[in-house]
């Protein structure tokens, strides 16, 4: 109660300075636009595919270094930044199902990290969670064979407290799975050309485009959410495009901001895969929510557009990036009515429920009561087993005070694992969450059942993918043995 009433207290006092100081100055602003209306567009970058060292084809090689660099978010300006094998950003790997995947991995930072396959089944002592440190100089080689279908996942790091600095300066990157449903279908495939990864994030830049981090009450209780859009790093970015259709794997690799992702024209897109992998038949959306985390493989069409249009993708009110339509083409492509099959977990094949509860916000963040202790095991499970979880969220009564923000929303990933979602307040789930999942978001006191199932022994974790959340306690640890 103490504890509480003395943060409700800072929290006003930081209200009324920054309301003295303006409340429009950077410092104080999670509002997306001090930057976007002001600089020139950007072409879009494509993070480049990651080369395979590898002659045999049921194997893929890679090598990962992950560095410190220099980065210019706005011309002129020269900030420190991370990434992989490069200044920002990682290059995309990709793996099919089936083969055997060895990834070198060599930490050049003066600070260890770790390297977390999102959305990945991988056994528990090579998912790269915050047992497996690199340090600095230091190698990991994990080796991992590819189990699941088709899916857009990424990677990232996963230490303890320096989780969302890390991926905040620039440590992300994405991980394409293929399998033969993927390569059969008439979907655009064409990596870079029509099958385009958009990385989504957002940052606070001063008016020279050098990055803060926390640097407000919001900042600290909600997670780090910035004035500026990022995609694949560029600020402002644009792609021309031709009269056809596109498909897009969108990423949310913020720390903390969930989209609402729609197109300017208010036209529909279809979804096609959500976190894990496809889903069953293609959904048309006019808006689609994302969570830090989350991924989408959408299709948007251009065909009916004419030379010179310009159709943005936008979240609440602030643009995302820019469709310029430069090039008319002849559109051939029929959406596949069917995408996959989907194996649907049976409730009545479940013996054992559990329930995560999570609360609070900022620094008092907890599941089920508990923070994170990496000495603690907080559940057991066992292999092959078949579970139905019971996930909420509350905010301790304290979200009246926040209003004024953009709002403060808790998710659920956990590693080693996918899961179905099979109600939402026990209500029908959207026909876009009907796949595979790794992470959901759980609105204030909504209750989300899930089901899912363990394929691999290990230790693995389950928190809350708001990293400033993650890294403040707001995770757990199972064991599959
Ligand atoms: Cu994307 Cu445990 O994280
Ligand atoms: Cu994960
Ligand atoms: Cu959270």
């Amino acid at each position: 109660m103490i504890k509480k009433l003395y943060i409700i207290l800072i929290f006003l006092i930081i209200l009324f300075s920054c309301k003295k100081n303006e409340v429009s100055s950077i410092l104080y602003t999670n509002n997306i636009s001090i930057y976007n209306n002001q600089t020139n567009d950007n072409p879009l970058l494509i993070p480049p595919l990651l080369e395979n060292k590898s002659k045999n084809s049921n194997e893929v090689h890679y090598e990962l270094t992950v560095q410190k660099g220099e980065y210019e978010f706005v011309k002129g300006t020269k900030v420190i930044t991370y990434g992989y094998n490069g200044n920002y950003l990682g290059p995309t790997i990709r793996a099919k199902k089936n083969q055997k995947v060895k990834i070198k991995i060599a930490n050049k930072l003066r600070e260890y990290t770790t390297v977390h396959w999102h959305g990945l089944l991988v056994p528990g002592e090579v998912d790269g969670g915050p047992h497996q440190i690199i340090n600095p100089d230091g190698e990991w080689n994990p080796e991992f064979i590819i189990i699941q279908p088709a899916a857009t996942a990424w990677y990232h790091p996963h230490g303890i407290g320096n989780t969302a600095i890390q991926v905040y300066k620039g440590l992300a990157g994405l991980f394409i799975i293929d399998d033969e449903v993927s390569e059969n279908l008439n979907l655009p495939k064409d990596y870079g050309v029509d099958d385009i990864p958009l990385v989504i994030q957002d940052k606070r830049l001063t008016s020279d485009g050098v990055p803060l981090y926390l640097t407000n009450m919001n900042d600290i209780m909600e997670g780090m959410k910035g004035n500026t859009i990022l995609v694949n790093g560029v600020v402002n970015p644009y792609l021309d495009v031709a009269t056809m259709k596109y498909r897009f794997r969108l990423l949310n690799g913020s720390n903390a901001r969930t989209y609402n992702f729609r197109l300017s024209n208010r036209e529909e897109f279809y979804q096609i895969a959500a976190d894990a992998g496809f889903l069953e038949k293609p959904v048309n959306l006019q808006e689609l929510r994302l969570s830090p985390g989350e991924r989408a493989e959408i299709i948007i069409d251009f065909s009916k557009n004419k030379k010179g249009n310009i159709i943005y993708l936008e979240s609440g009110n602030f643009e995302i990036i820019k469709f310029r339509v430069n090039k008319i083409v002849k559109d051939n492509l029929i959406i596949p009515e069917k995408l996959t099959e989907i194996e649907w977990l049976k409730m009545r094949d479940s013996n054992q429920f559990r329930n995560f509860r999570l609360e609070g916000m900022g620094p008092h963040v907890s599941i089920n009561g508990k923070i994170y202790d990496m000495n603690r095991i907080d559940e057991v499970m066992n292999l092959n087993n078949t579970e139905i979880w019971t996930l909420t969220s509350t905010n301790g009564g304290m979200m009246g005070m926040m209003r004024s923000s953009s709002g403060m929303l808790h998710n659920f990933h956990a590693h080693g694992i996918h899961f179905q979602i099979l109600e939402r307040n026990g209500k029908e789930v959207p026909e876009n969450e009907k796949g595979w999942k790794d992470t959901v978001l759980i609105e204030e006191n909504e209750k989300v059942k899930i089901i899912t199932r363990f394929l691999y022994k290990g230790l693995f974790m389950y928190h809350c993918h708001v990293l400033e959340h993650e890294d403040n306690g707001m995770m757990g640890q199972f064991v599959v043995e």
